[in-house]
Order: structure tokens, then sequence, then C-alpha cells
């Protein structure tokens, strides 16, 4: 399958998606990630200097914007954060408007957040007549390519850097997690050895889609001797379209407790992408418990995305 976002040298032009990314590519950025996190943060300063970042979110965001903007400020780089409150697109500014305004004012990269399934691939075509670079930083339910990056960090860390033994759960609302297709990408250009899927039936993705990961009706089947086991974030919308009977319901059947976790592996991680919805979909004792990776993901956030900017950015 043809990758369409990579340059003339093999490197990325744009970060859309991972899906059917080069492997040799993507491993290059986990590596290049692996780099950043051990590095000497003194040492990076210089790396972008004169650049500049602009976080374009079009959708609130914690870990994704804040941790772009600390990737970029420790490679040097300016960093100018939109903000969609205050701007004007109130006033009927379209997107590609307000992205053709910043462009102008010399942005190297946008970071770009959007509830648009295609926002990310639109935005970048606009940006191929310019040198900018995008970096897609998860947009509607299809991608959200700089969280599956650092969820393979994270598991790398873990597990190390064969992913064909690794058994590897994603439990929750798939069918509308652009974190959970994103994770799916990835773990399927590694090469994992099983992607279970489990959730409730109306919330999983079509059965044409990602055909080759097994599907779960009971979350203790999917854990049975898993490695990491992956939980998504139950949108509170979910419960109001009348999708999820009730919290209590939710939780039973799909949350995860000490004692669900103790049909993984022993050594099993766990990972959620933010922000936790605790007593919904995991419980507190799971999320500070001693196989969360919740907060390495978060710290992993930033080395990714510092290598995702060096990747694109740097001029060899
Ligand atoms: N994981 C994630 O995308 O979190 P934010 O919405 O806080 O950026």
């Amino acid at each position: 399958m043809s990758y369409p976002w990579l340059r003339g040298d093999g490197r990325l032009r744009h970060l859309v998606t991972l899906e059917h990314m080069p492997r040799a590519v993507l491993e290059s950025l986990l590596v290049q990630a692996q780099a950043m996190h051990d590095a000497d943060p003194r040492i990076l300063r210089q790396r972008l200097v004169g650049r500049t970042l602009c976080n374009l979110f079009f959708e609130p965001s914690t870990r994704t914007r804040c941790s772009f903007q600390l990737a970029a400020q420790r490679l040097g780089m300016d960093v100018l954060n939109f903000d969609l409150a205050s701007s004007s697109a109130g006033k009927g500014e379209t997107d590609a408007d307000t992205l053709a305004t910043l462009r102008a004012m010399r942005i190297d990269a946008f970071a770009v957040r959007h509830s648009d399934d295609a926002a990310a691939t639109q935005l970048a075509s606009q940006l191929d007549a310019a040198d900018s670079v995008l970096i897609n930083a998860g947009v509607g339910r299809t991608a959200h390519p700089s969280q599956g990056l650092l969820d393979m960090l994270t598991l790398r860390q873990a597990k190390g850097d064969d992913f064909s033994r690794l058994r590897v759960v994603i439990c929750g609302d798939i069918r509308h997690s652009r974190v959970a297709r994103s994770d799916i990408h990835a773990l399927s250009v590694l090469g994992a050895g099983e992607i279970r899927l489990c959730g409730p039936r109306n919330l999983l993705p079509d059965s044409d889609e990602f055909a080759h990961c097994p599907r779960f009706d009971r979350f203790d089947d999917a854990l049975a001797g898993a490695d990491a086991v992956i939980m998504l974030r139950l949108q509170r919308e979910r419960m109001a379209q009348g999708l999820v009977a009730s919290r209590e319901d939710y939780f039973r059947d799909w949350g995860l407790d000490p004692r669900r976790l103790a049909l993984a592996a022993a050594d099993a991680i766990v990972l959620h992408p933010g922000p936790m919805n605790r007593g919904i979909e995991i419980d507190s004792q799971v999320a500070d418990g001693p196989q969360s990776r919740v907060l390495q993901q978060v710290r992993n956030g930033v080395a990714m995305r510092m290598a995702i900017l060096w990747h694109l950015l740097a001029d060899d």
C-alpha cells in the first residue's frame, strides 16, 4: 500500500497518518524520540533556533498542545498558540484563510487539532505550495498520529522493540476513537502479534475495518495473558446519545479494575491517552498503580513531539 506523505529523500513531508507508514520511518521516529528522551536538554536547545511552531487547535487539549509547545521550546523554537476563542474564526473566517494568514507570518510548522476527519489532509494540501509542514495533532475520529507514536514508544520501553510477540488489548469506544485508530495503524505497521479489540458492540468499528484484529464480547476473555492494555476514554456524549446505558453498567462490563488486570500477564502494562474518567473506564487503583504507564505516556509525549519536529524540520 503506498503512503502519500513522503518526500523524495524518504522522510515525511507532513505527519498526517500512521496508516501504511513505512516501517523504517516509524521505527526511526521511535529511535529518535528515545534519544531525545535520554538526552541532556541543554544540548538540544540550539537544534531548531529561528524556526516557529504554531499550535493551531480548533478543539480543546491539555496534553498534546502543552507537549508540542514544550517540545518546540526545548529545541529552541518560537511558539505561537492560536487562541480559537479570541480569534477571527468567530467572525466567520474559514480554516483555510486562518492557515494562510498565519502562514504569511512565516510559520514553519503547524500542529493542527480539529473535529473534522478531513481537516489534516485538506490543510496539508494547502501547505504543499509552501515549505511549511503540518502535524496532525488529532482530527475527527480518524487519526492522532503523535499519540499513536508516543504509545508505541511507551510499549517499546517496557517490552522491547520486537512487537511480534505482543498481545495488545484495546478496550472501549473504538468506533469513535482517533487514538485507537492510530494505535491500531502503528501496531499493524510494527507487526504486533495480536491486536485484540473489545468494547460494547455498538462502539466497535464496522466489521470490515481492522478485520485482522480479533474482537471479544467479554473484556475478561480479551485480557487473558495480554502484555498491554490500552484503555480509551468514554466520551460523555455517548451516554447522552443512549449508546451506553449508564456509567455503572459501563464500568461493570468494560472498566479495568485490579481483579480484571490480574487476568493479563503479570508484567502487563496499562496505557490511557487521557483525560481519564476514573470509575467509568478505569479504576483509580489501576490508573495510579504500578502497572500504569499513563504519566510515562505524558512524559514520552514531549520527547516524541521533539522527534517529530526534528524529523520534519531538520535541514540535513
Ligand atoms: N491524549 C490527548 O490527546 O489528550 P489532550 O486532548 O489533552 O491533548
